[in-house]
């Protein structure tokens, strides 16, 4: 069970590379936009979260890792990846450019970053 474990945990990470690179290879663009990738990468981190904790929280990886969930930590981070998800769905629906959407959606990717890390 640790290696399906891990590979969801991979592919959170992909998730996250598609919503920071979607964000980050707009950074000198003229014209800054919500693009698909910033859709699609909250999905991902939603799909792979919600799977992680359910395993986790399941004991798919031992009593032990039970404790290890920290449910405060994981509902800030979901409340964030739905805002996002929803600022994603707003802005591919409207025209480019969409600076204050891709920036706010860049900014609560780095603060699920940094609150899955220091938290
Ligand atoms: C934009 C959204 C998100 C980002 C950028 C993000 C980022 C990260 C990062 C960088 C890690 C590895 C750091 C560490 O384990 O200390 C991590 C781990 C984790 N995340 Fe997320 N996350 C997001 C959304 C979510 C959501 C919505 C959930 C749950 C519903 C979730 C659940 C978890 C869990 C359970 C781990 C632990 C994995 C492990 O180390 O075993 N994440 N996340």
């Amino acid at each position: 069970m640790d290696v399906v474990y891990n590979i969801i945990v991979v592919l959170h990470f992909v998730g996250l590379a598609m919503l920071l690179g979607a964000f980050l290879l707009q950074l000198t663009s003229k014209e800054k936009t919500v693009t698909r990738w910033m859709f699609d990468g909250a999905m991902t981190q939603l799909l792979t979260g919600l799977i992680m904790v359910g395993m986790l929280s399941g004991g798919a990886l031992g009593d032990a890792a039970k404790d290890e969930v920290d449910n405060t930590k994981i509902a800030i981070k979901l409340v964030i990846v739905i805002v996002i998800a929803i600022l994603a769905a707003v802005g591919r629906r409207k025209q480019p450019p969409q600076t204050a959407l891709w920036l706010i959606i860049g900014l609560l990717t780095l603060a699920n970053v940094v609150i899955a890390v220091f938290v």
